[in-house]
């Protein structure tokens, strides 16, 4: 395995596929665009969904991105598990109307065991109950066992937002061995412990959700692919959480710095790093896609973040504002994929400065 960085990790996914004649698009803004659906983008697909109905014109037919993507519904568990984080980037390749089950799995496979070097005898594949083709394909040309492939029923293999383009999928598990398992001989992919996780979620577009939750086939199959880039990097780097990847954990260190705190010393002090750490990145993002705090909508979710973030500093001791300080860290570090930020620095940190104080008078 690859021992890779999260910004390497990133641009060799989006150089393989641009290898494989992908269009590298930036990534879209957290801010959806003529959808009322959505608060904020919380998936690779989300900014494309005109592309997949046919609404609009792809820039291209093959595209991959590396999204910007916010969730906050399990926001109360950030800080508290390993995995929980409201801001993620999703590493998606797409195919609008070109390639479809096939190509997208076998590039995937080739992306994880040619290029990260992952040892093909820890993969797995899940494909949808019916889906004899994409199971032909993982055992017959790429030749997994069928040990090691698992058919799931729609709450695990159906991807679909509350409207839009959806389908069943397949993804791709990565195990992480028995030391993280139930102990149950017959645990697999679709088991509830830790021993095999999803890494790829390979989705074959074929319906278009409408609001009443009919499914209505897409003139043409299409093909939406979602990689957590930390759910990935976490593989390479062996990290037991999100907050042991390389370029999260220096936003980390940098919080211990300011609070003169040595992690792993005291449960709760961690606890309101790790919350410090993960909402730092997700409010930096956000003002740089200009969303201001406010009382409604998206401007509450950060206004809610700024205010948490704040809170968890004064439970590690720290005097006064020092959030719109560490978006400097976040931006130093991201601004390798996302030049917006470096542009945007100066009205990160004072947006940051001003709900700080406003915070602090309360
Ligand atoms: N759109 C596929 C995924 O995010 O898993």
């Amino acid at each position: 395995m690859k021992p890779l960085g999260l910004h390497e990790i990133r641009s060799a996914f989006l150089d393989y596929f641009e290898q494989n004649e992908h269009l590298a698009l930036p990534s879209f803004s957290l801010v959806p665009q003529g959808d009322k659906s959505l608060l904020l983008i919380g998936a690779g697909m989300a900014p494309m969904k005109k592309f997949f109905t046919g609404e609009a014109e792809p820039p291209a037919h093959r595209v991959c991105t590396s999204q910007k993507c916010i969730r906050t519904g399990d926001i109360e568990n950030v800080g508290k598990t390993d995995r929980h984080a409201t801001f993620f980037e999703m590493l998606g390749n797409f195919s609008f109307g070109d390639y479809f089950k096939r190509e997208a799995i076998h590039w995937a496979w080739g992306f994880l065991t040619d290029v990260l070097e992952i040892d093909p005898n820890l993969l797995w594949a899940t494909v949808y109950l019916d889906d004899d083709e994409a199971y032909a394909i993982w055992n017959e040309e790429i030749g997994l066992p069928k040990e090691r492939i698992v058919r799931l029923g729609k709450d695990d293999n159906f991807w679909e937002l509350a409207v839009g383009p959806s389908g069943p999928c397949s993804e791709i598990y990565f195990d992480r061995g028995e030391k993280h398992g139930c102990g149950d001989p017959d645990c697999k992919p679709g088991c509830d412990c830790d021993r095999y996780i999803e890494v790829w979620n390979l989705v074959f577009t074929q319906f278009d959700k409408d609001e009443e939750g009919e499914y209505h086939p897409l003139s043409n199959p299409n093909i939406d692919t979602g990689m957590g880039l930390e759910r990935i990097a976490s593989v390479l780097q062996d990290a037991n959480n999100i907050f042991e990847i390389d370029a999260i954990h220096a936003i980390l260190e940098d919080i211990c710095a300011m609070a003169d705190y040595e992690y792993g010393t005291d449960k709760k002090k961690d606890e309101s790093v790790r919350v410090i750490t993960d909402h730092i990145r997700a409010i930096t993002f956000m003002i740089s896609d200009s969303i201001v705090p406010s009382n409604e909508g998206r401007g509450y979710v950060e206004r809610r973040l700024t205010r948490r973030a704040a809170k968890h500093g004064r439970n590690l001791g720290i005097e006064g504002a020092f959030l719109y300080k560490l978006c400097e860290s976040v931006i130093d570090s991201w601004k390798v994929q996302y030049k917006e930020l470096d542009d945007n620095r100066e009205v990160i940190a004072r947006v940051i400065l001003r709900e700080e104080e406003r915070f602090l008078k309360t």
